[in-house]
């Protein structure tokens, strides 16, 4: 992958809570002059969350900075540049309008603004470990719902056995789709009963926020037993089909990334092992959990299957 192993990060680079707080002022204040100037809504989302329910399978483990999540990011459509460019890019990206189409086996295809999907289930609060494959984690406090809750709507066919899903093509905005690595638009794919399963969510907004453009606003998938390159970042479509759909890092290196791309420290990515991890902000790495720690809750979709061949 042409993402980079993250050694140079500093526990000097943690940036503390009360950074946070004082953008929380600075977001209230501008809410406040976007509904003078009568901007769109999705510009006021910001704050639009301020009662979450807190969702179960949280991790008790404390959430990074809203520095490290915000501008430690890999979104290829922005450059292969290095972690900080998705934060100084994608701000350039028009996330208003958004709609999102629902559609292949389904009963009932449908487009739904993103404002439609916000209203599709009570949002919550799950705080979820993310590992990356090239070897660094984080803790995010996600704001989201769970996926299955979107599948309910379209009622998929019983040949539906997989979901597609396929994210934000803007060349105006993202420089990174004229380079050649990556067949664009960036796509993921799950089998269907990993989409439905409760641990799976609909991502929306973190730390009590909507989603910062360079995390996937307005709509990114969080898959938290998978490797993050699953989890889809500004998803456009998504689409219910009957064989296992392509997907983007498959493409380009199919003996690096496989389609299950489940955490596992059992299987070294073939330039690197994928034993321990580096939680960002922290200097000691740490062993990396079978399924990213989600065991229990996820190891029996994979029983009696060949982890080491269907990586
Ligand atoms: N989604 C899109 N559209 N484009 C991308 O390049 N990168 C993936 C995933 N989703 C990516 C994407 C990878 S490799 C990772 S590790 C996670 O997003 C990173 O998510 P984060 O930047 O919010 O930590």
């Amino acid at each position: 992958m042409l993402i980079k192993r993250p050694d140079d990060i500093l526990p000097s680079e943690i940036t503390p809570r009360e950074l946070f707080e004082r953008r929380r002022e600075f977001i209230k204040a501008a809410g406040a002059f976007a509904l003078a100037a009568g901007l769109p809504p999705l510009a006021l989302a910001r704050e639009a969350f301020p009662s979450l329910q807190k969702g179960a399978h949280s991790t008790l483990e404390p959430p990074n900075s809203l520095r490290d999540i915000t501008t430690y990011n890999n979104f290829v459509e922005f450059g292969f540049g290095g972690k900080s460019q998705p934060a100084e890019r994608a701000g350039a990206m028009r996330t208003h309008p958004w709609t999102v189409s629902i559609e292949g086996l389904v009963h009932k295809p449908r487009t739904l603004a993103i404002e439609d999907i916000l209203k599709i289930a009570p949002l919550e609060e799950r705080i979820y470990r993310l590992r990356c494959v090239e070897g660094w984690s984080m803790v995010i406090p996600w704001v989201g719902f769970p996926l299955a809750a979107l599948i309910k709507q379209v009622e998929p066919l019983g040949s539906a056995k997989y979901v597609e899903f396929i994210t934000q093509t803007e060349p105006a905005a993202m420089p990174g789709l004229r380079l050649p690595y990556i067949d664009f638009p960036y796509t993921e794919g799950l089998r269907l009963d990993e989409a439905l399963h409760p641990l799976t969510i609909m991502a929306v907004g973190l730390y009590g926020d909507v989603l910062p453009n360079q995390n996937g606003a307005p709509l990114r998938l969080v898959v938290p037993w998978k490797y993050g390159f699953k989890s889809g970042k500004s998803i456009v479509k998504i689409r219910f089909t009957d064989k296992p759909p392509r997907t983007s890092w498959n493409i380009a290196q199919p003996d690096e990334y496989g389609f299950y791309a489940n955490v596992n420290p059992e299987v070294s990515h073939p330039r690197w092992s994928q034993e321990k991890e580096r939680r960002i902000g922290e200097f000691f790495k740490r062993k990396t959990l079978p399924f990213n720690g989600y065991a229990d809750l996820v190891a029996p979709l994979y029983a009696g299957m060949d982890l080491r061949k269907n990586y």
